[in-house]
């Protein structure tokens, strides 16, 4: 478990970025924490510690963006507006969740428990405490429906 404090938009970002570099291809990576909270900012951080260029932006509505980096993928979802699993499911996620080749963020993993039951996951939450006070935690584990 990895425990940090940032206190501004930069160094969330830069602690995603460093995070990002240590990501394995095929990793689950799912963002706890508030509306507000830094998740989108967090992933920001990570697609670039990947090398990704592009301008990653949040997929409320989307639900789920895609960005192509070399051989790769990075999926990042965002399940605050998903009424429910089979929207998802329509729209591939099976396709690429926990696949070689891609690397998947996910917003709210909470709405989508029964797809990620028993997958290994790395589990970042954000905790806000304070206007600009974010505290970060990172530990990678088997996610269980609870
Ligand atoms: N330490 C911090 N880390 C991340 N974001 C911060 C921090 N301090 C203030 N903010 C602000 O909080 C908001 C986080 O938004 P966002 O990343 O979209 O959150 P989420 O995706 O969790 O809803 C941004 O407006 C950002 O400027
Ligand atoms: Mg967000």
């Amino acid at each position: 478990m990895m425990n940090y404090t940032t206190t501004t938009e930069k160094e969330t970002k830069s602690l995603g970025e460093k995070l990002g570099k240590d990501l394995n291809l095929g990793e689950i990576v799912i963002l706890q924490g508030d509306l507000g909270s830094g998740k989108t900012t967090f992933t920001k951080g990570m697609a670039k510690g990947l090398g990704i260029t592009e301008i990653i932006t949040s997929p409320t509505f989307s639900l789920m963006n895609i960005y192509e980096y070399g051989e790769n993928s990075l999926i990042h979802i965002d399940t605050y507006r998903l009424e429910n699993e089979r929207d998802l499911l329509d729209i591939g996620i099976e396709d690429y969740l926990g696949k070689p080749n891609t690397i998947t963020i996910i917003e709210w993993p909470e709405k989508i428990k029964n797809l990620l039951n028993k997958k290994m996951v790395t589990e970042i939450t954000i905790t806000h405490k304070n206007k600009n006070e974010r505290e970060i935690t990172a530990s990678r584990k088997v996610y269980t429906l609870t």
